[in-house]
């Protein structure tokens, strides 16, 4: 199971709103449509936003029609459109410059050869996600004791990536070391991540799990059975403020006060030296109705007030240690985040 495949002229999308009960794919010819994917969460996730985003910006070229000389302008279209679909994950306003890059490195070449340069670096963008998750899994597996049991929220596998996962990479990192690890999973409401996608990857992985109601987790430490939380990220400011999906902040804090581990789990394309802190971040607000409705079905009138914040953003303060494929560093992150990004 892979969230996107390119398949030489299209882009094809596992559309992760049909999970886990229909496997539907969506094959996008235009960058319209992966804006669309992107924006509807049928492709989510920070990195497999970002690299969607790369290749539904080498579908800008392949859909570009007019002559050479409006191309630029064409593309400045095409990433304005694909940076419009969700504001938080940096991953893909860091994608969609590197495709920028290439293209103006190769701006006086033909049409063909722009073409062929882009989708070299969407490819290269992907295969770079691999490699980062797997060294993601090798570095935190180090910090997972045998037989833990780990609390995780929304999803940041095969499917939030473009192979292997993030902080559910560790896990299966962990497994294949027979670690004999046990996940507690978040469902995370209102999209249920955690309930429709790391269920039905950690049931493809055979790793053993639970999964609880994101307000089960106070619960479920203070009884002693959570030894580490580990989550991933969409946003990492320079100071380690971090963003992720909405629940984590909450996490965090009790882990803290129950004395528990709490891990961030990102590659370095997810830090966001710009931003100072968790404050700057934009955190982006989804419409009332994915809380009013559940899978279709309407739970509470029209009429209802909502307030649906997709992130949160949890100060580093509460953050044990960042997992990235340079290794793993802890505070003071204003510092460690600087040296490991230069190293
Ligand atoms: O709204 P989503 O599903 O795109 O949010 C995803 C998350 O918050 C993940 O934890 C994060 O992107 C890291 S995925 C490796």
């Amino acid at each position: 199971m892979k969230a996107l495949q390119w398949q030489g002229d299209y882009l094809l999308i596992l559309n992760q709103t049909r999970l886990p009960f229909e496997e539907e794919y969506r094959q996008a010819k235009s960058y319209l449509e992966v804006a669309e994917a992107i924006k509807n969460m049928e492709v989510r996730g920070a990195p497999a936003i970002g690299a969607a985003a790369a290749y539904g910006f080498v579908l800008g070229a392949f859909n570009y029609e007019g002559d050479q000389e409006g191309l630029l302008e064409h593309m400045t279209e095409v990433r304005t459109t694909l940076e419009a679909t969700r504001p938080t994950a940096v991953n893909l306003f860091w994608a969609l410059r590197k495709m920028e890059d290439k293209l103006r490195e190769h701006k006086n070449q033909d049409l063909e050869k722009i073409r062929e340069a882009l989708v070299a670096e969407a490819n290269a963008i992907a295969e770079d996600d691999r490699r980062m998750n797997r060294l993601i899994g090798e570095h935190g597996n180090r910090i997972v004791p045998k037989k833990a049991k780990i609390l995780t929220h929304c999803n940041t596998g095969n499917l939030a990536t473009v192979e292997y996962g993030t902080a559910l990479g560790i896990m299966r990192a962990a497994h294949e070391a027979n670690k004999e690890i046990h996940v507690y999973v978040d469902e995370t409401r209102p999209f249920f991540q955690g309930a429709r996608l790391t269920t039905w990857e950690l049931m493809q992985e055979k790793i053993p799990h639970t999964l609880i109601t994101d307000s089960t987790a106070g619960y479920l430490m203070q009884q002693g059975k959570v030894d580490i939380v580990i989550v991933g990220a969409d946003r990492i400011a320079a100071n380690g403020d971090t963003a992720n999906k909405i629940g984590t902040y909450s996490l965090a804090v009790l882990a803290f006060v129950h004395e528990i581990p709490f891990y961030v789990a990102a590659p370095t394309t997810t830090i966001d030296l710009k931003i100072s802190s968790g404050e700057e971040i934009p955190v982006e607000e989804r419409e009332g109705k994915e809380v009013r409705m559940f899978m279709g079905v309407r739970i509470v009138p029209e009429e209802i007030k909502v307030y649906n914040p997709a992130f949160d953003i949890t100060p580093s303060k509460y953050i044990s240690g960042i997992i990235t494929e340079k290794g793993i560093i802890s505070s003071p992150y204003s510092v460690n985040l600087l040296k490991m990004l230069v190293k």
